[in-house]
């Protein structure tokens, strides 16, 4: 295993390049299951999770080639196995996304039904719900969903809750379904819409993606495709924070201010200056410390939970007393004991953490839990004192594609090195 060596107090100047979106490209990859050809994907980011679901394409028949840096050309003529394995599905929850083009093109999906997480129960009985609705028998056999439809046809299917995960899949399902399908409550993330144009440029019928009702029409025959992924928004987001927590001054090329207009606010409230350029972001920091400020997740156009994180250490340097609220996730506060370590002082009283600024943070041994939770570890290591230590760094590779090289071009110190405590 690897970790990272932080040695904090260097103001970040200079420019840095936005990837392509994690939460855009792996519903993407898998809507090229929805009909055999070949596929050539833009701006797919190089992170593990990406190479997970790469994985999973080509156990499921696909053959994958990478043309240059950030093209990969996928060939799903051969995509005959229907069966998502444990081995994968346990490396990333997002392997579910395949449910839906599966049964969508060979009306048959076996799906190891994926586990707890860090940071919440996340079920997918919602996705089910939907599938079933759309005509679909479910039976939960071995640790498997086996989806079978003999029919697939359009129906109404009304979300309680807002669903990213599931809006996909659903609309996966319904491109080819026989008849009329409306999600009502959909989730309206930039990554759903992204989604949507990628399916319309092979032929689906989609119409609302972006606002709470999308109604597809199901198509007799889609096509093959060439498809450009949308920048990520949260890796935009956190560079921002990058810049603010460390009093920098930096340049943010290739992103859309548009799908961080939430993020964007408050953090200009926190004090941050942000001036939008020709899809670029210029960003400074010119007071030593933040301004306090409250945050409460929502979904999209909402403040993003998986911006909570690294808002919440910008927050722990703030001059006066901010509460971050998370109303997504039941357990997405992993981060606070750690950033505790480093000399925040936070209380965690239900949903709500009461982040109280303090003037120095100082550098610790700290473990990352997840995803954001580790780039919440790594901005707050910037900000430190002396040497932070980021262990179990595999969670931010799943979802940044060479942070630690864009932040050193910034001029942060910031070594990736074995870890000799943890097996590799
Ligand atoms: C996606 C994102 C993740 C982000 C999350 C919320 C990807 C690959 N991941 O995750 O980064 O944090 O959206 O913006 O795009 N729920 C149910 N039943 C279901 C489905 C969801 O109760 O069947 C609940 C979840 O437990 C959670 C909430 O709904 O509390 C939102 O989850 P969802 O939007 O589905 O998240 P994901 O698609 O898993």
């Amino acid at each position: 295993m690897e970790k990272f060596i932080i040695e904090g107090g260097f103001r970040l100047h200079g420019e840095v390049s936005i990837s392509g979106s994690k939460n855009a490209v792996l519903p993407i990859l898998s809507a090229t299951l929805l009909h055999k050809g070949k596929y050539k994907i833009k701006n797919v980011p190089k992170l593990q999770d990406v190479y997970t679901m790469i994985e999973l394409l080509e156990f499921l028949g696909c053959k994958t080639k990478w043309t240059d840096q950030k093209t990969l050309e996928i060939d799903t003529e051969n995509a005959d196995n229907y069966l998502a394995p444990y081995e994968v599905v346990k490396k990333m929850r997002a392997s579910v996304l395949v449910m839906g083009p599966l049964v969508g093109r060979m009306r048959r999906a076996v799906v190891s039904y994926p586990g707890g997480c860090a940071i919440g129960v996340r079920p997918i009985d919602l996705h089910i719900e939907g599938l079933k609705k759309m005509g679909c028998e479910i039976e939960m056999r071995g640790g498997y969903l086996d989806v079978k439809a003999r029919k697939l046809k359009g129906a109404r299917i009304s979300f309680p809750t807002k669903t990213v995960g599931g809006t996909e899949n659903l609309l996966m399902a319904a491109v080819l379904a026989q008849g009329e399908t409306v999600i009502e409550n959909a989730a309206k993330e930039p990554e759903v819409v992204d989604l949507a144009k990628m399916l319309k440029k092979m032929g689906a019928d989609i119409q609302g993606e972006g606002t709470d009702v999308i109604t597809i029409r199901g198509v007799a025959e889609l096509s093959a495709c060439e498809y450009e992924v949308i920048p990520d928004r949260i890796e935009t987001g956190t560079f921002l924070v990058a810049c603010g927590i460390t009093n920098g001054e930096i340049l943010i090329k290739n992103c859309n201010p548009e799908h961080l207009r939430a993020v964007i606010e408050k953090l200009r409230e926190s004090g941050i200056e942000i001036v939008e350029k020709d899809g670029a972001l210029y960003a400074a920091m010119k007071r030593k410390r933040p301004l306090a400020c409250d945050v409460s997740t929502m979904p999209y156009p909402s403040f993003p939970t998986d911006m909570q994180a690294q808002f919440m250490a910008l927050m722990c340097v703030a001059n006066g007393v901010s509460t971050i609220t998370e109303n997504i996730f039941e357990n997405r506060m992993l981060h606070v004991a750690e950033l505790k370590r480093m000399g925040a002082d936070i209380t965690i009283s239900g949903r709500t953490a009461i982040v109280r600024g303090v003037k120095s943070l100082s550098g610790a041994k700290v473990m990352a839990s997840d995803l954001r939770a580790s780039a919440s570890l790594v901005l707050a290591g910037l900000r430190s004192s002396g040497m932070t230590e980021i262990s179990r760094i595999y969670h931010i590779d799943r979802g940044y594609e060479r942070i630690e090289e864009k932040l050193r071009a910034l001029g942060a110190r910031i070594e990736r090195v074995r870890d000799e405590n943890l097996p590799t």
